[in-house]
């Protein structure tokens, strides 16, 4: 069985979608690690309810990259096969990045490349577009910024605020994060540039 580590920051609603896809044999894997940089996250407690591993491990006043080798040690004992940020607001540092090339999978609330960074869904409204979405992708050095897995895309309606936008791009978020995670772990895929083809074979 492939093993998943979760990071989390805060509420934990992608996270919570995983756990429900594997538990209803929708997702083929197990989540061997939730690991929380705010020791307040509500993902942890949902972790804990669900009885597994819930890890706190605050990043408050550390650099990313120390912090990124304190998640790699508190990793390395598990055999994980992917990590999956989920709703994960910290940049991942290079021990991370080193330790598991390819293998970190994020999720970010627009269609990417419009958006990277924070307050999204707000920046999509100001923008003016009239069709916002949700991207996976692997972690690379950059911001928001690796090869593209999957990408579901939701209107931009009258009268939406950045709280309504959001909520409308959650739902497909907890699709296709499920969905990534099966094509990577399946591994019927090869990366050509920025490209993530699939395989039919
Ligand atoms: C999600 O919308 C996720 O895409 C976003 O944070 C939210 C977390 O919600 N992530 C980012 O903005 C990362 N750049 P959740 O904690 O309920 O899964």
């Amino acid at each position: 069985m492939k093993r998943l580590a979760i990071l989390v920051s805060g509420r934990g609603s992608n996270f919570e979608a995983i756990a429900r896809n594997i538990r209803e044999d929708k997702l083929d894997a197990e989540i061997a690690a939730v690991v929380a940089n705010n020791p307040e996250a509500k993902a942890l407690d949902t972790a804990r309810s669900l009885g597994l591993n819930a890890i706190s491990l605050p990043s408050k006043g550390i650099d990313s990259d120390t912090y990124a080798a304190q998640v790699r040690d508190a990793l390395a004992p598990l055999h994980i096969d992917l990590i999956c940020l989920a709703g994960f607001m910290r940049r991942v540092g290079q021990p991370l990045l080193d330790a598991y090339p390819q293998r970190i999978l994020n999720i970010h609330p627009s269609l990417l490349p419009s958006f990277p960074g924070l307050h999204v869904q707000q920046q999509a409204l100001d923008y003016g577009v009239k069709w916002s979405g949700c991207t996976v992708h692997f972690v690379d050095a950059g911001v928001d910024s690796g090869p593209i897995v999957a990408q579901a895309a939701v209107p931009i309606v009258e009268g939406d605020t950045a709280d309504t936008l959001a909520a409308r791009i959650l739902v497909e978020e907890h699709k296709i994060f499920s969905e990534a995670i099966a094509v990577v772990l399946g591994g019927k895929y090869r990366i050509e540039g920025r490209r993530v083809v699939r395989l039919t074979q």
